[in-house]
């Protein structure tokens, strides 16, 4: 059998410079911010948690997105007694892009779950002889549903009180959902973490990442093309892997020309197209009006132009606001300034101009 192929490109320096900010006590918690499909939850899982498990520490991961309705339990299931298994963590939330699930198999049911449950095991936590190291992803989760306000609140109070013992890692897919995050007056979970911002891949990656298909196919990419490539999908790994994953099965070696076919067909435009297809029409309508730039979609002009597309009389200011809520949510559009919208990824834009 061939040896597995080794597609993560390390980012140890990162790795390093978080861990030895907790090491040294400079900071006991760092949100790490990129747009959509940057490798956020990668440096976590490939980078972070093995190097940190290396320095002695307790490594914790949960990802809020296992079970949206459910923080709280999800959680728990991270700290609970029995150690984390790295392997079964990445299976579970399928990384190398390959599913997600949606829900967190063996955590109990919300109802089950109080807060005081999660102070016990906490405790139990803070009492092993490591350090601990939580890895907290898709966290802008918490800054949505009104009534995770005061598990948002005791975490804050646990991770506050126990500082000397338990650093934290926050990210998640949602920029403006972390800022929001920030900023909450009543929960205001981050106001004690330091902000670092992913830097963007570069050649480094791309040659490592051909490197990784040379292996797999024994065929070689020309590197200064594929360069060009990478900048062209706006520096994206997640379709930079894709598009690699694409030729490797269909035998291509000539990246800029496989770049046009994947635009049209590949697996990107599948994902895109299931994610489409459970859209309502009216969320759909708005992405496309927010793709072609129409501006102030809730003027008069703006939700006049959106009912005519959907061959209906009139859109309400509320479902309009419920529309873009939903879009939010599912951190497709984000929002920096007030009444402007954006794609939370490119890809998706391009996508749905085209439509
Ligand atoms: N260091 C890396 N080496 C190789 N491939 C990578 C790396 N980082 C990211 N990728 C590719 O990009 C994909 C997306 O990465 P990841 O899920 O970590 O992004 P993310 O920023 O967490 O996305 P989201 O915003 O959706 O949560 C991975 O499945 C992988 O294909
Ligand atoms: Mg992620």
């Amino acid at each position: 059998m061939k040896a597995k192929i080794n597609w993560h490109y390390s980012r140890s320096d990162i790795a390093q410079t978080i861990i030895d900010l907790f090491s040294s006590e400079s900071t006991h918690a760092i949100t790490v911010f990129a747009p959509r499909r940057m490798g956020k939850t990668e440096l976590l899982l490939e980078d972070l948690w093995p190097l940190a498990k290396k320095r002695g520490y307790d490594v914790r991961y949960a990802s809020f997105w296992m079970d949206k309705s459910n923080p709280k339990a999800v959680f728990l299931d991270a700290i609970s007694s029995n150690s984390q298994d790295q392997t079964t963590v990445k299976a579970r939330i399928g990384v190398g892009g390959t599913f997600v699930e949606a829900t967190s198999h063996g955590a109990p049911k919300e109802s089950d779950v109080n807060i005081k449950e999660i102070k016990e095991e906490f405790v139990k936590l803070c009492r092993g002889k490591k350090k601990v190291l939580l890895l907290l992803d898709e966290v802008q989760q918490l800054a949505i549903r009104e009534q995770d306000e005061t598990f948002v609140a005791a975490l804050r109070t646990l991770l506050d009180t126990n500082k000397g013992k338990v650093c934290v890692v926050f990210t998640g897919s949602s920029r403006e959902g972390l800022l929001k995050m920030f900023k909450k007056q009543k929960a205001p979970l981050f106001n004690f973490s330091h902000q670092l911002d992913l830097p963007e891949l570069g050649s480094e990656f791309v040659n490592h990442m051909l490197g990784a298909f040379k292996q797999a196919s024994g065929k070689t990419i020309k590197l200064a093309p594929s360069i060009r490539v990478f900048t062209a999908l706006n520096r994206v790994p997640a379709q930079f892997h894709d598009l690699l994953r694409a030729m490797l099965i269909n035998g291509r070696q000539d990246i800029e020309q496989a770049l046009k076919e994947y635009k049209m067909s590949s697996g990107e435009n599948q994902a895109f197209l299931n994610m489409w297809d459970t859209l309502k029409p009216l969320d759909k309508q708005v992405l496309i009006n927010i793709a072609n730039d129409e501006e102030n979609l809730f003027s008069e002009v703006g939700r006049q132009s959106i009912a005519n597309n959907l061959g209906l009389p009139e859109i309400s200011k509320s479902s309009l606001q419920k529309s873009i809520s939903r879009l939010k949510d599912a951190a497709l559009i984000e929002s920096f300034q007030r009444g402007r919208y954006e794609f939370s990824e490119l890809a998706f834009r391009d996508f749905v101009h085209h439509k």
